[in-house]
């Protein structure tokens, strides 16, 4: 029958505190001025990544794992490890679960894909309850507009549209959040343009289909969806304006000739959000879903049918209603440590609408606790009301003496932290800030590991993805493409490049080295990894783990 008791690691003792330590954001890449890391002095990453080739010298060790895409199979190489095999850039909830679960899940883009692809999607509840504002009322989709693959993705909108027109949707308003941020600034206008043309297909065809409001991502919650054809001149007009930036764009809402807003929520009416990833979507899902909800005043308070592409919070169970099944992700590793007594301490910076990267998402999108009494997660408070490039160096400083403190209290045996620095600045695409922020990590990161060098601990360094390594878009062969202006095109979203993963520190069994047969080491290699460190052997069904014990 099924245990939770892990058994034995044959050669590495327990009682060893570990601190795992992800860089968000982090990637390898090429060094040249677009490489944030290369510029920036970062001395305790640099001595992680020598240290490879000393390994013999010393107990740090040094790999490259895969970025966190959710892929299951993969091909070429990257100095022996996984490399792309699509175009899907990592990103933190993938990076995380995978971190976190050490098994590989097909997870919401993909979901959505299958059950687009089947049809399934028109089959379930959560469309059933929808379509039954169809034949009277309007059907509102909302969500981030972009092919970025990280929130939401262009085509599943398209196919949604079709799907839901092609099954009586008569009147349909798409309510738009410009991106920006997962893919290249600027780049909304053509989004929007492909779906006007989508658009203006289907009302040849006789339905009622406009772009109704929008805003910047970042600007806007879309709780503003107060109400298009003339869609494409307010991003155009708004994108004029000097400074104009896509994740920031001031909310609008098309009007007709009488001033009159073309797509307001009304009563009987559906409503649809249709980003499959869940961090950012839970906040806007209370707005419309609770009938108590006390954030903010909500003025107008519509009686419609709400369902949300995925669940987006299996313990609060929100949205009630859902298009797609969310991944089951059972059996982390953080349940199974608890289980076997390890005490857990996690810590990361808060920012707006993001969940705990080494919480929610390295507990498979589980909020709150396992066990109350062996877990402690802190959250720091972001700066409100900035951009993180005018404060580049975040919280780094104040993350670090938590989980310092943490480790030096004798209290817990494993302390986890994201320092967050990489890629929140990465996504500003102010280079010389993500430069700053860098450096801020890099001295985080030392903080942490004195204090496990204090206690004769453990470190396991990495990161979820990459991001601040490279800053510029880029022609196949490598080289930075020019934009319009003739300036360089700023990268602000995440990269396709593999991230480090180190192992190190006093308490390191001195046999301990990376192993060689692991074909493509990713993300999902590190839990079974961290779970050895403990001195635990892992699951049967989690990827295998990234070291081995030398016989003497
Ligand atoms: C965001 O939500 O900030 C970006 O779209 C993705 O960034 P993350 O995956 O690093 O959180
Ligand atoms: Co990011």
């Amino acid at each position: 029958g099924f245990s939770w008791t892990l058994p034995d690691h044959p050669k590495l003792p327990k009682g060893k505190p570990v601190a795992v330590v992800v860089l968000d954001g982090w990637g390898e890449a090429n060094p040249d001025e677009y490489n944030c890391i290369h510029v920036a002095q970062t001395p305790v990453m640099d001595s992680l990544k020598n240290a490879c080739s000393l390994h013999a010298l010393t107990h740090r060790f040094c790999a490259i794992l895969g970025c966190s895409r959710e892929v299951e199979t993969s091909e070429g190489s990257w100095n022996g490890c996984r490399s792309s095999i699509d175009d899907d850039m990592g990103n933190s909830e993938v990076g995380h679960n995978a971190l976190g679960a050490g098994r590989i899940f097909a997870q919401g883009a993909k979901l959505v894909d299958q059950a687009l692809a089947s049809g399934k999607i028109y089959e379930g509840d959560g469309f059933n309850y929808i379509k039954e504002s169809f034949e009277n009322a309007t059907l509102h989709l909302i969500g981030l507009l972009s092919d970025g693959g990280v929130h939401s993705r262009l085509d599943q909108l398209q196919l949604l549209l079709k799907g839901a027109s092609e099954r009586g949707a008569k009147r349909i308003r798409v309510h738009i959040l410009t991106d920006g941020r997962d893919v290249l600034d600027g780049s909304s206008v053509g989004f929007v343009e492909t779906l006007e043309n989508d658009l203006s297909q289907l009302r040849e065809k006789g339905i009622d289909a406009r772009i109704a409001s929008g805003g910047g991502r970042m600007y806007v919650t879309m709780d503003r969806y107060e109400n298009d054809w003339d869609v494409i001149k307010p991003v155009k007009t708004l994108r004029a304006e000097p400074n104009a930036n896509d994740q920031y764009l001031p909310p609008f809402v098309i009007v007709d000739d009488s001033g009159n807003a073309v797509g307001p929520v009304l009563d009987g009416d559906a409503v649809v959000t249709i980003n499959f990833r869940a961090d950012r979507m839970v906040m806007l899902a209370k707005a419309l879903e609770y009938a108590d909800f006390d954030k903010f005043d909500r003025v107008r308070v519509p009686k419609f049918r709400y369902a949300g592409m995925l669940q987006y919070d299996g313990e609060l169970k929100l949205p009630s209603r859902y298009l797609v099944s969310p991944p089951e992700i059972e059996r982390t590793s953080g349940e199974y440590l608890v289980k076997n007594g390890i005490r857990t301490f996690a810590c990361r910076q808060v920012e707006t609408v993001k969940f705990g990267h080494v919480t929610f998402f390295w507990n498979g999108n589980r909020s709150g606790y396992f066990d109350e009494t062996k877990e402690e997660y802190v959250e720091i408070p972001s700066d409100s009301g900035i951009t993180f490039n005018v404060a580049p160096k975040m919280k780094a400083l104040e993350i670090a003496e938590k989980a310092r403190d943490a480790i030096l209290s004798g209290k817990f045996d494993q302390v986890r932290v994201n320092l967050p620095n990489g890629d929140m600045v990465g996504h500003t695409g102010d280079i010389e800030a993500t430069v700053v922020t860098c450096k801020a990590a890099d001295a985080a990161a030392k903080i942490i590991l004195d204090a496990v060098e204090q206690v004769g601990g453990i470190y396991l360094v990495t990161a979820d993805h990459g991001n601040a390594e490279d800053m510029v878009k880029r022609s196949k062969s490598g080289k930075p493409l020019l934009g319009k202006s003739g300036g360089i095109q700023i990268l602000t979203s995440h990269t396709l490049q593999p991230v480090p993963a180190a192992i190190g520190g006093p308490g390191l069994h001195p046999g301990v080295k990376f192993r060689t047969d692991i074909q493509t080491p990713g993300l999902a290699n590190v839990a079974a990894t961290v779970m050895n460190l403990h001195g635990f052997e892992a699951p049967a069904d989690y990827e295998p783990t990234l070291i081995e014990v030398a016989e003497n």
